[in-house]
């Protein structure tokens, strides 16, 4: 059995404003695993134009992206930051993993079905090899573990099927088996609307979520304006059972807090929402309100944004082309 390096590697799509999904299921998650693994995090653009991006806005939220992941704590001393469409390894070994993976894999992904909706025969073919390149930039590094939130598990599912199924179809020991972690708890942060589905970047509704780019205020106000019910909260987490908003802003509450929600809920017990609201602004203002000012800030240092992207792509560039060098020796490529 080969021994694999222990390697993290995660992504963001730069499709519209990072959430708070994003940072509590993913971003947050990162930071402390920086000082434990070689960590990789990447921008993944050409994710993005699976579905239409404006070409200023895209290149804009690129950077976005990479400032959010900063200002969270990640930092490009110890962890390698890129945009996914300019280290070549990523769109080329998807390639070959399109030919790797079957049709009836693909058409179980859960999260085509729901981005393509009753369209199916409008949604563009990348949408639909989406969970391919994901695949690919995983392996392309061979990393180890993948840092997630919970609506990437059947991704990583499949990550782990084509990884199998290259191994034993060229009969090579050579991508590892990829571990998810999807951890702290907030693992699927839902609708501040809609307790029932996720916090998306993509639902219309503004206030169904908090973005990284609102300023205090904002995020005081939306989390005021959160639906919730009128019961009192009860002591344990089993007791919120039908309860999805309740819920889901305790989760919310002991995740910034690196609390357990257990432990929250019983401190609110017989308390209103009022009061309970009232403490989860305050809280994500103290917490969010340096990110996103940092955020800011680094918006306007674009050169010094573009610099790191660029040490990035380097860095990937330097890790993934001996690998991919393997690969094409494996499948048969001639290296002429
Ligand atoms: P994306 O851009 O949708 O989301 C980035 C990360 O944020 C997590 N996340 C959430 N976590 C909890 N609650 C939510 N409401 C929520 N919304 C988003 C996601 O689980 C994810 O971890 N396909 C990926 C990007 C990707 C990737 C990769 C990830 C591309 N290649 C390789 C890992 C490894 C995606 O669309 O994430």
């Amino acid at each position: 059995m080969t021994v694999f390096k222990q390697r993290v590697f995660s992504g963001v799509q730069p499709s519209g404003n990072l959430t708070l999904g994003n940072y509590l299921g993913a971003i947050k998650n990162w930071v402390g695993l920086q000082d434990t693994y070689e960590t990789i995090f990447c921008v993944v653009d050409l994710h993005a134009i699976t579905t239409w991006q404006d070409p200023d806005i895209l290149r804009n939220a690129t950077r976005e992206v990479a400032a959010g992941m900063i200002a969270s704590g990640v930092d490009p001393k110890k962890s390698i930051i890129f945009n996914q469409s300019q280290v070549s390894a990523h769109a080329e070994l998807a390639w070959i993993f399109n030919c790797v993976a079957r049709m009836g894999w693909l058409n179980r992904m859960t999260q085509f079905k729901e981005k393509a909706g009753k369209n199916r025969e409008r949604a563009s073919v990348g949408l639909y090899v989406y969970p391919d390149l994901m695949a690919a930039d995983i392996l392309a590094y061979q990393a180890t573990h993948v840092p997630v939130g919970a609506d990437q598990k059947q991704h990583l599912e499949l990550t782990r099927d084509i990884a199998q199924k290259f191994n034993s179809d060229y009969k090579v020991d050579f991508f590892p088996e990829v571990e998810p972690l999807i951890f702290g708890e907030a693992t699927r942060v839902m609708s501040l609307r809609d307790g029932n589905a996720k916090m998306s970047k993509s639902d219309p509704s503004e206030n169904s979520r908090i973005n990284l780019t609102d300023d205090r205020d904002l995020i005081a106000k939306k989390i005021r304006k959160a639906r919730t019910d009128s019961e009192p909260l009860p002591a344990t987490m089993d007791d919120l059972d039908g309860r999805a908003e309740a819920k889901n802003l305790i989760n919310i509450f002991a995740a910034l807090s690196d609390r357990k929600a257990g432990e929250v809920c019983a401190e609110y017990e017989g308390k209103g929402f009022a009061d309970f609201k009232r403490d989860l602004a305050d809280l994500s203002v103290e917490v969010l309100g340096p990110i996103t000012e940092e955020m800011s800030r680094l918006m306007s240092e674009k050169t010094y944004l573009d610099d790191i992207l660029r040490d990035g792509v380097h860095k990937a560039d330097e890790l993934s082309q001996p690998i991919l060098r393997q690969i094409h020796d494996i499948v048969g490529f001639l290296r002429p």
